[in-house]
């Protein structure tokens, strides 16, 4: 039985019974079908997550469009509620009323299961001047502090200490300050951006993340009529302004989901349109796929269109933070990289621990030898279906990519990574022509 909704009929964003199937279903693709047609990208979950928490920002609703259908959206909205928020939700619509907070605390129990609500913290601090909010914890892909976010929330004013492994922070009146951030890190970015529009005064984010994530947070923030520069360089100024309005805002399409259906379309050998994407956020991404052997063509409408000249070769890809190659899509590259003609070499430097889609992958035929943190790939001529687990969201990604030009059937366990940041994953697939279907492995 398949559990997801197509893409046509109308999904709610929170959708509790295919959630509550994901961790027993796994999903069956048989290998080997080109795949033909458009496929439309969904809002960018990276973007829709930190938005969400940046409504807090806010004493006055915000509307939120083109927001993906994702088990994380739903796990922002249980925070967003936790506090008071009063949250309604259609088909990729959120309309969110944070005018009256009722709570300060973000609930462990919720955030241990969400690392993105962290970005609650900057928010509340800003509006309430006290937040409390649980140390997110590490993942499978590494240990993921945060202690850039609390330095900078330190040098705009604020009292920070941890206790009980809660992050506590007070400020009466948040100050701007000149912020050097040592890492240009996406989350610590966005958390003093958030924080910093309605600081006293000027606010200068140093080598800060230039992703376009962090450029949709600024807009967002901006229809609320905070002041914002920079944002998309390394170096983002905000003046602080008393009090932001509300604002009706569109999400800017998902670029990972995007490079996702593009290593889809290249494994495959296809000719595949995207519609609804920001070519110029895919450049690191599409300048390798031409380097390998594929023609990618953008159009003046928001599509991408990527065709294969037959054969691939190998190349050398280090992950870095934008405009570099993106590390969320190093897993589904390599996949491509298993059946290319010579020999690549793929460095992860943004995460400490995100190649475990290489063991299963080695499963399905692919010679690939890791040492720390390089992965040397030794293209073969074909992969062949196998059982195989995704480990985190863009590992399971990439394991269905591979399968789809695998000989035979691939079976994947995981999909509660996979439903955490893909909209309607298999029926996109499917639409496309490919042979998949989410099997349930106990009755739910
Ligand atoms: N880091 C620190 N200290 C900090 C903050 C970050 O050492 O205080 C380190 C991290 O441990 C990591 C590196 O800096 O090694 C990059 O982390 P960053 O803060 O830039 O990442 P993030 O904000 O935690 C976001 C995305 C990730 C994406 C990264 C990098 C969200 C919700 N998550 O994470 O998305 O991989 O940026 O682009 O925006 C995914 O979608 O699968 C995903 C993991």
């Amino acid at each position: 039985m398949n559990t997801l909704k197509t893409v046509s009929s109308p999904v709610s964003i929170v959708d509790q019974p295919a959630l509550a199937k994901s961790q027993s279903s796994i999903l069956e693709i048989w290998g080997g079908t080109p795949l033909e047609g458009k496929v439309k990208i969904s809002g960018a979950k990276n973007s829709a997550l930190v938005l969400m928490a940046g409504a807090l920002l806010c004493s006055e609703p915000c509307r939120l469009q083109n927001v993906p259908s994702l088990a994380d959206i739903q796990g922002m909205t249980r925070i967003l509620e936790s506090l008071g928020v009063k949250i309604k939700q259609s088909i990729d619509t959120l309309e969110l009323d944070p005018t009256n907070l009722t709570s300060t605390d973000a609930p462990y129990e919720l955030v241990s299961k969400l690392r993105a609500s962290f970005f609650a913290i900057g928010p509340l601090l800003a509006r309430m001047g006290v937040a409390k909010v649980p140390l997110p914890g590490g993942c499978a892909i590494g240990a993921r502090p945060v202690e850039i976010h609390v330095r900078g929330l330190k040098q705009l004013g604020a009292q920070v200490y941890i206790e009980h492994g809660v992050v506590h922070a007070y400020a009466s009146q948040l100050k701007g300050a000149k912020i050097y951030l040592d890492y240009p890190s996406v989350g610590a970015t966005e958390t003093l951006m958030m924080a910093a529009t309605l600081a006293e005064g000027e606010t200068i984010l140093d080598n800060a993340a230039q992703e376009p994530e962090v450029i949709d947070l600024a807009n967002f923030c901006r229809s609320m009529g905070a002041k914002i520069s920079g944002a998309g360089t390394k170096t983002i100024t905000i003046s602080g302004v008393p009090n932001l309005h509300a604002t009706d805002y569109d999400i800017v399409p998902d670029r990972i989901e995007a490079g996702t259906f593009l290593m889809a379309g290249a494994i495959t050998h296809s000719d595949i349109l995207l519609e609804s994407v920001v070519p110029e956020h895919l450049s690191a991404v599409t300048a390798k796929l031409k380097e390998v052997g594929f023609q990618l063509t953008p159009d003046a409408n928001r599509g991408l269109r990527i065709q294969s000249k037959g054969v691939h070769t190998g190349t050398e890809i280090e992950t870095l933070p934008y405009p570099g190659f993106p590390t969320d899509l190093q897993s589904l590259f390599m996949a491509l990289l298993t059946l290319s003609q010579g020999s690549s070499v793929v460095t992860e430097t943004v995460f400490e621990n995100r190649l475990g889609h290489v063991p299963e992958l080695v499963r399905m035929g692919a010679d690939i030898k890791v040492k720390g943190n390089v992965a040397v790939i030794q293209g073969v001529p074909f992969l062949s279906g196998a059982p195989v687990t995704g480990t985190d969201l863009r590992a399971t990604a990439a394991l269905a990519v591979a399968a789809l030009a695998a000989n035979g059937k691939t079976s994947i366990s995981g999909l509660q990574h996979l439903d955490r940041g893909y909209a309607n994953f298999e029926q996109k697939l499917r639409d496309l022509g490919a042979r998949i279907e989410r099997v349930p492995t106990v009755e739910a």
